[in-house]
């Protein structure tokens, strides 16, 4: 039977991608956006990736997903991001083993110039923008600022991969179900420096911290295992992670789309100085969504002082690229 719903136009850059290939099934069997609602799927690929997208593209033919509408395959961005709902923006240079995601900041940079303009051409006002391709955090904010009618707080950056890998490590050492840990922000940069808050996080009804009581194991071993994780996939996959992240974009849109019921997540966002983060920037904070859809930073977590100095860190790394990357690019803050 027909669904008389309209669709949800959602842009893919680097659709023919490993992140990409992990991603666009899931879109069209109604993961991201539930079970009754239509999807249509734009799907952007540079020139010498059409071939391999034309693949992709039979292979979701294939698939006879009742809830896919229409696929667009293009290489044009103003073609790519017309009228689209959402655009997720996942293609760009990934990093290699020894680099970190700032290294390429040159490399990608200019890419989101390009894509925040065109967004700001052809998508609906109302658009949202998910920036994977890394530094993903400035990237974002390289596109806010190219797609200057499209307001500020539609612009995301993904943490909620790191906020996962935070839980299953949690989960593995407290010998509990994953589903067991929640209130688990992590704040800042998609970078090493990123802090995964262990200090407010609760395993079952218990404070992570009672549950878990070696202070060294945290500080030592699951700080830097979180924070170095995107690293040590590259090292052990020779390619950075792939279907873990697009479960990630998953995750992250399906809970920006529905009113929070329960748990937080981590979602980079354009900061206006709560917690004392730096106004301008687009980090990593705590969001819940309200019964209109509206996302809010969640009030009243109290920070430590070593919270806050991780967190200060990390954010200030965040000052650094947007004033190194602005100044390569020619954009003005
Ligand atoms: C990740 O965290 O796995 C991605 O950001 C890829 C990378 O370069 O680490």
């Amino acid at each position: 039977m027909m669904n008389s719903k309209e669709p949800i136009r959602v842009a893919v850059t680097g659709a023919a991608g490993n992140i990409g290939y992990a991603l666009l099934f899931r879109i069209a069997s109604g993961a991201m956006f539930g079970p009754d609602q239509p999807v249509a799927l734009n799907l952007i690929e540079i020139d010498p990736g059409m071939e391999a997208l034309k693949g992709v593209a039979m292979e979701l033919d294939d698939c006879a997903f009742p809830l896919l509408t229409e696929i667009v395959q293009t290489s044009d961005l103003d073609v790519g991001f017309k009228d689209v709902d959402w655009a997720l923006l996942v293609g760009s240079v990934p990093r290699k083993k020894g680099m970190e995601r700032a290294d390429l900041l040159g490399i990608n940079g200019k890419v989101f110039v390009g894509q925040g303009q065109a967004l700001n051409r052809a998508a609906k006002r109302s658009v949202r923008v998910v920036v994977v391709g890394n530094p993903c955090n400035t990237n974002a904010l390289i596109a806010m600022t190219s797609a200057p009618d499209i307001p500020n707080d539609q612009f995301f950056a993904m943490t909620r991969l790191d906020e996962n890998r935070a839980k299953s490590q949690l989960a593995e050492k407290a010998g509990v179900p994953v589903s067991e840990i929640s209130e688990l922000c992590v704040w800042g940069n998609h970078s090493p420096t990123m802090f995964a808050d262990f200090t407010n996080t609760k395993i079952g009804r218990q404070k992570a911290t009672d549950v878990i009581t070696d202070d060294t194991w945290f500080k030592e071993t699951f700080l830097p295992t979180v924070g170095k994780r995107g690293a040590a996939i590259i090292a052990a996959r020779g390619a950075s992670s792939a279907a873990s992240a697009a479960n990630a974009v998953v995750d992250t849109v399906r809970d920006l789309v529905k009113p929070t019921h329960g748990d937080f997540h981590s979602v980079c966002v354009y900061s206006n100085g709560e917690y004392g983060t730096p106004a301008g920037i687009i980090t990593s904070l705590p969001i819940k969504i309200d019964a209109v859809g509206k996302w809010h930073v969640v009030e009243g977590i109290s920070l430590s002082p070593f919270a806050e100095q991780k967190i200060r860190e990390s954010n200030d790394e965040l000052l650094e690229e947007r004033k190194v990357a602005f100044g390569q690019l020619g954009l003005s803050f």
